[in-house]
């Protein structure tokens, strides 16, 4: 097989930034094989507001018009009930994330998630609204506690996410960027009454940097070091089971998170994320090819998010199809211009697939 048809692909966990590096990054969800993404809303300041999302998607529109976006809100105090049914209503928004407070890049607007009830009223106008909660699930630290730390941190986030879905059985919940073996559990766990042809409500997305990356890979490499962590080559072996299962509760959400090289290189700390578009597809088909499962590549890079997030296909910007095809090419060392630089996940590797659009 030597070319495969991948249909209307989604990412449904894309960063794209503003300013300069949305200009530079935008285009390349497209050039990256990508029909539909869901972009998140942890921009400086984050997106709360009706105005600031149309806003945003109009000049991601304009930098990347055969690109469908999704959008989204950020979970803060801000967000009431009315604004959530005036937002769906006006279709501006398909879902909410949900940011723990100082787990990650600019969550340190994010919520404590050991306390939700506040939010059930917003969660109650989501679900009313069929959109989608989307969960950073990573349990913040507490000060001079040590015992939740980088590598427990997402499977001790577990049971509010089950809490969560026992409180809402109807609001469409997303464990983003599953990255354990507890995570891949939970997610199976939550659909064990799943029968084909059965609405899921309750799904995890997986990266695709998270099915090649171990912790001895980030540890000593700040380009590799994103939030949840790679986790133990088990972890591994549970996410490639279940991004090749077929099962419609794990689809893809790349979490592709530009950040300059400078921030990649800072004695401060190192900013977390992972660039990954444009060549996400193509790291996927290497994963998919290994395991003898390229056939189902297309359910988990297409069919599952969008029917997940109920997309009308007929609406799209664009209805170009996506194919893989088998041909070599080398992920650049860097992409960029005179004022920004960012280093691609793999980059200097040879990658057997590239993406055409047809
Ligand atoms: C993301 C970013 O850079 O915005 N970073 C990351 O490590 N994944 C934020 C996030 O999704 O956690
Ligand atoms: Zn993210």
């Amino acid at each position: 097989m030597s070319e495969i048809e991948l249909g209307i692909t989604a990412d449904m966990h894309v960063h794209l930034r503003d300013g300069k590096m949305m200009e530079l990054i935008a285009p390349t969800v497209r050039e990256g094989g990508i029909s539909v993404a869901y972009i998140m809303p942890n921009l400086v300041p984050p997106i709360t507001t009706i105005d600031r999302v149309v806003e945003y998607k109009q000049q991601l529109e304009n930098l990347s018009p055969k690109t469908t976006f999704l959008m989204s809100f950020y979970l803060s105090p801000e967000l009431t009930p009315e604004l959530i049914n005036e937002a769906a209503s006006k279709g501006a928004i398909q879902g909410v994330k949900c940011y723990p407070a100082g787990v990650t890049t600019n969550s340190a607007h994010g919520v404590d998630p050991n306390d939700f009830t506040k939010f059930y009223p917003v969660f109650e106008a989501m679900e009313k609204n069929n959109l989608v909660l989307n969960l950073h699930g990573e349990k913040p630290a507490k000060k001079d506690d040590e015992e939740i730390n980088i590598l427990n941190a997402e499977p001790l986030f577990l049971p509010i996410l089950e809490k969560l879905h026992s409180d809402f059985p109807n609001l469409k919940i997303i464990l983003e960027h599953c990255t354990s073996k507890q995570a891949v559990e939970m997610i199976e766990k939550l659909n064990s009454g799943y029968k084909p042809g059965d609405k899921v409500n309750v799904a995890g997305t997986i990266t695709a940097h998270h099915l090649s990356l171990t912790i001895d890979n980030w540890a000593g490499n700040p380009i590799n070091y994103c939030k949840p962590v790679a986790k133990f080559p088990q972890d591994k072996k549970y996410l490639i089971e279940a991004v090749t299962s077929g099962k419609p509760y794990f689809f893809f959400g790349s979490d592709s998170a530009p950040h300059p090289i400078e921030g990649k290189a800072r004695h401060t700390g190192v900013c977390a994320g992972i660039y990954t578009q444009k060549y996400a597809i193509s790291y996927l088909a290497e994963v998919f090819e290994k395991k003898d499962k390229l056939d189902q590549l297309k359910k988990f890079v297409s069919d599952f998010g969008l029917e997940f997030y109920d997309v009308d296909t007929s609406k799209l910007k664009n209805s170009d199809k996506c194919w893989l095809v088998k041909r070599k090419f080398n992920v650049p060392e860097i992409i960029g211009n005179k004022e920004i630089t960012v280093v691609p996940f793999k980059a200097g590797d040879e990658l057997d697939w590239q993406i055409e659009w047809r």
